[in-house]
């Protein structure tokens, strides 16, 4: 049993010019393929071997003996949500209940989108932007490296990878351009309204996109 590197949700070439083939080539096939592969390895004979992805996660975030089995889970599970966020022709601003959440909670979508940009480009180092639900309000939260929401009891809605692997090839140093690119052309924001929708069921949700999946 052991974990499986989940498909693209969308053919390699289908984000272009946006995100090229060859991003996704070294990103999915190279990188999450490699946090995939590392934790398998390191949890194989170990008491996590037979649990969730997302109870390995809460599990080793609690010790920092356990910082590799975290790292490599909570990257496997940050790349599989990071593909089911974007689609092509995605992009623009959101439509329905979620549009209006983000209203509500931000005072406009410019005033979201400002905010994850700020978070994304203010992000030293390697880590992720985020859209979370925290005790029922939407926030935009940063992490770094692997640090993933759901060890401080988030429930995320989108994300952003901005580890250079996501962008260089494309952008060479220019993150800010990444990430506005990603906002105006890539967001799946049917799958965000979902995950809204969905709010704390992280356990089944995270079936879906197949992160948890064990060939
Ligand atoms: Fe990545």
């Amino acid at each position: 049993m052991a974990f499986k590197l989940p498909e693209l949700p969308f053919a390699y070439d289908a984000l272009a010019p946006h995100m090229s083939k060859k991003t996704l080539e070294f990103h999915h096939d190279k990188h999450h393929k490699g946090y995939v592969d590392k934790l398998n390895a390191a949890v194989d004979g170990t008491r996590y071997a037979g649990m969730a992805l997302e109870e390995i996660i809460r599990e080793t975030a609690k010790n920092s003996k356990e910082r590799g089995i975290f790292n490599n889970a909570a990257q496997h599970w940050n790349h599989a949500f990071f593909w089911n966020c974007l689609s092509p022709g995605g992009g623009g601003k959101p439509e329905g209940a979620l549009a209006e959440r983000i209203k509500a909670d931000f005072g406009s979508y410019d005033d979201f989108a400002k905010a994850f940009k700020q978070a994304a480009t203010g992000q030293f180092g390697s880590g992720w932007a985020w859209l979370v639900l925290d005790g029922g309000a939407l926030k935009v939260t940063a992490t770094p490296n692997a640090e993933t929401p759901m060890i401080h009891g988030q429930h995320a809605l989108l994300t952003c990878d901005v580890w250079e692997h996501a962008y260089y090839l494309d952008y060479q140093n220019r993150r800010p351009d990444f990430v506005e690119t990603v906002l105006k052309e890539l967001v799946n924001w049917k799958f965000v309204a979902e995950r809204l929708d969905e709010q704390g069921e992280d356990l089944e949700t995270m079936q879906k996109v197949a992160a948890g999946g064990r060939r």
